[in-house]
């Protein structure tokens, strides 16, 4: 397919950074006799396309819902399945994910996955940290209660000891303490599988965020369907509580 914007989206007003919920993988592989897993298989190479597409139409900044903590109920060969998954495509993506100049961050609360797998996360994150044609993050056991609970108690720690007073503690101090400090809030968010809900996923950061829901099934997410969704935002006013949208929206 054709790797440069299509002629009816403005390039000025593109979202610079799109989050995506993932969704449906299930469904599609249910829906054609196959085991889940072949839906989560599917859907890691929608991922890897639609990253692609990303970069090559010009947005700065990918985030996508991989694995929530609630995730974890799911039957334990699924579970297991999915950081297989996650680990074998780190390791044989990266060489040319970096090459592209993308670069990965994680979000999420590591430290209790599979050992091998924060391995590659690791590796795969050091090595493109000074990569610049595409941010891209993924969102492994990650929920944002939890997020806004760790930030919570990093912010008290600091104020018991006596290193931040109770009237320093702001909006911008609250988000430096969060996974994503130091990122831009997302301009989008793309839900697939007709669901309308957040499902946990980055309530601080998404406060004004616009919201673009699919029936379409994850696996079956490719360009025209993302094409779909950025004319949709495109046609959107976003006005942060102003009475007009303001110019630098
Ligand atoms: C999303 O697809 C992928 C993950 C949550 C890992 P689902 O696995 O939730 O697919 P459905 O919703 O059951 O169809
Ligand atoms: C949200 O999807 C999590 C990911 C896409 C990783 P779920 O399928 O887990 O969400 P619910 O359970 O339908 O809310
Ligand atoms: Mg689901």
């Amino acid at each position: 397919m054709n790797s440069t914007l299509p002629p009816d989206l403005n390039p000025q007003h593109l979202p610079q950074h799109i989050a995506v919920i993932m969704d449906g993988n299930g469904r599609w592989a249910t829906s054609r006799r196959l085991p889940r897993i072949a839906g989560h298989r599917q859907g890691a190479k929608t991922l890897k396309e639609l990253l692609r597409c990303c970069k090559d139409w010009g947005i700065s900044a990918l985030t996508a819902y991989a694995f929530s903590t609630e995730n974890w109920r799911r039957p334990t060969e699924e579970v297991d399945f999915l950081m297989l998954l996650f680990e074998r495509l780190l390791r044989r993506e990266l060489a040319q994910m970096h090459q592209e100049g993308v670069r990965i961050s994680f979000i999420g609360d590591l430290s209790v996955l599979p050992k091998s797998l924060q391995a590659e996360i690791e590796r795969s994150s050091a090595q493109t940290r000074n990569n610049q044609a595409i941010h891209f993050t993924v969102a492994v056991n990650y929920g944002s209660r939890n997020e806004i609970m760790r930030a919570c108690r990093q912010v008290a720690e600091l104020v018991q000891r006596g290193e931040l007073t109770v009237e320093e503690v702001n909006e911008s101090l609250v988000e430096k303490h969060l996974y994503t400090a130091n990122t831009s809030e997302p301009d989008l968010l793309i839900r697939t599988s007709g669901e309308m809900r957040l499902s946990n996923f980055l309530l601080w950061q998404m406060a004004y965020t616009e919201m673009y829901f699919t029936d379409i099934l994850w696996p079956d997410f490719n360009r025209a369907a993302f094409h779909q969704a950025l004319l949709s935002y495109q046609g959107r006013d976003r006005r942060f509580g102003q009475v007009k949208a303001s110019l630098s929206a």
